[in-house]
């Protein structure tokens, strides 16, 4: 049985949860071992571990939707 596809769940007021089969890595192509099958990616630009978050966006108040809030400029072209 083959694994479901990986999937990115984006929290409001939070991080992106990635789940699912995926390689993590970095600009130049380097993996990074992310130590879980499930990780939250920083959204906020504040974790002191990024590209992961480490529950800061909390603490300084981040704020953005789950869902975007118009459609991107480019979606009509
Ligand atoms: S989204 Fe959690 S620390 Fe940035």
């Amino acid at each position: 049985m083959e694994d479901p596809p990986a999937s990115v769940t984006v929290c409001e007021d939070g991080p992106l949860l990635l789940r699912g089969p995926f390689t993590l890595r970095t600009q130049d192509g380097a993996v990074v071992d992310p130590g879980r099958a499930t990780v939250a990616l920083c959204r906020c630009g504040r974790s002191a571990i990024k590209p992961f978050c480490d529950g800061t966006h909390k603490a300084i108040g981040f704020q953005a939707p789950s869902a975007p809030a118009s459609k991107r400029p480019l979606d009509d072209v």
